[in-house]
């Protein structure tokens, strides 16, 4: 079966044809980052029009770049959830004319299970069940998949996501936007250990996240160094914010697991390109006794192929949506 599918939740215009969930025919994505980086983050307006100027030629090259046109294609699926609601709309309403003009099934994707699937893409091999640590540019999630289009959330940020956090702190220390891949960089070269920062813990559920101390933290220390007119390490700055939050992330999700009895792990989201946290998992998952999968570095970020690929175990298990299709701002993973 082979999906078109669009994604438009925040700052890529994508399009993608994928062949029964595994493999990718083709997969465009359209980047507004350049023009966002101006205003240290997304502008809602502008991505909207962006997307509406960009998302007929990124999908005609999808469609080209796998040898498919509107006629042969089996389904169209497409982000509906969650996101930024002007940006939703583009691609949802251009999923659903195609859907409507070709007489296709329209599959509704929501964005961070799509995020997951790039995992399928990334490991033909690869079946639920497992644990997903889901670490984006908006969510923080730890989440126990057990079968394809089932998810229970068992632990989440109360607050920052982790890559917000990383982009924030990236601008603190004159980084551009998004400035997580720049910390990640900058990490390489310096000491992990070099300032003390907390390690917030929540109140209820100890498999929950909170970043935002974190972030206000590190923000101080720049701020009472540059008051006293000292310049601190930016490197040294990174490293030890990454180990912070690398440390976070994997500590609660490795007790989640043992607390479960899990044995597999499944990283997913933007974050899962930073590689502090892929050696810290690799290595402490290895300690461990778990087994641990990342998606291929092209597949972290925003695309298409990964809406494509959740897209065909959506429609199996019979999640069509009519031409009512509406965009969701903010919705579970559930
Ligand atoms: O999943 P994603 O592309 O978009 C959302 O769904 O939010 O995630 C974007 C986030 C941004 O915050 C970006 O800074 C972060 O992923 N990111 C990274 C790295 N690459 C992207 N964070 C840390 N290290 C990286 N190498
Ligand atoms: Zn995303």
């Amino acid at each position: 079966m082979k999906i078109l599918a669009i994604e438009s939740s925040c700052d890529e215009t994508a399009a993608a044809v994928v062949e029964d969930g595994r493999k990718i025919l083709s997969s465009v994505v359209n980047s507004q980052i350049e023009e966002h980086k101006i205003y240290g983050g997304v502008v809602p307006e502008i991505a909207s029009r962006r997307h509406t100027e960009n998302i007929c030629a990124v999908v005609s090259q999808a469609l080209d770049d796998a040898g498919e046109t509107l006629d042969s294609i089996d389904a169209v699926a497409v982000t509906y959830a969650p996101g930024l609601i002007g940006a939703l709309l583009v691609g949802i309403n251009f999923a659903k004319s195609v859907a409507f003009a070709k007489n296709k099934p329209l599959i509704p994707v929501h964005h961070l299970r799509g995020h997951i699937a790039s995992n399928y893409l990334s490991f033909p091999d690869l079946k639920p069940p497992f644990i997903c640590l889901v670490v984006s540019g908006g969510h923080s999630h730890i989440v126990k998949v057990s079968d394809y289009t089932k998810f229970e959330v068992i632990g989440r940020t109360r607050d920052d996501a982790a890559g917000e956090v990383f982009d924030k702190v990236a601008r603190t220390i004159g980084f551009s936007y998004p400035g997580g891949v720049f910390i990640d960089k900058a990490s390489k070269n310096g000491n992990p250990q070099a300032f003390k920062l907390p390690h917030p813990k929540v109140d209820g559920n100890p498999y929950d996240f909170s970043f935002s101390g974190l972030k206000t933290s590190v923000i101080n220390l720049v701020h009472n160094a540059t008051q006293k007119g000292e310049e601190l390490n930016k490197d040294d700055i990174a490293a030890t914010f990454q180990y912070k939050v690398c440390d976070i992330l994997c500590s609660h999700t490795l007790s989640a697991m043992k607390d479960l009895g899990e044995t597999r792990l499944v990283v997913a989201g933007g974050v899962s390109a930073n590689s502090g946290l892929r050696e810290m998992l690799i290595q402490r998952c290895k300690n461990n006794g778990v087994e641990v999968f990342f998606p291929k570095i092209s597949l972290c970020g925003d695309n298409a192929a990964m809406i494509g690929s959740q897209a065909y175990y959506e429609y199996l298990s019979g999640n069509i949506a009519d031409t009512s299709l509406n965009g969701i701002a903010s919705l579970s993973i559930e």
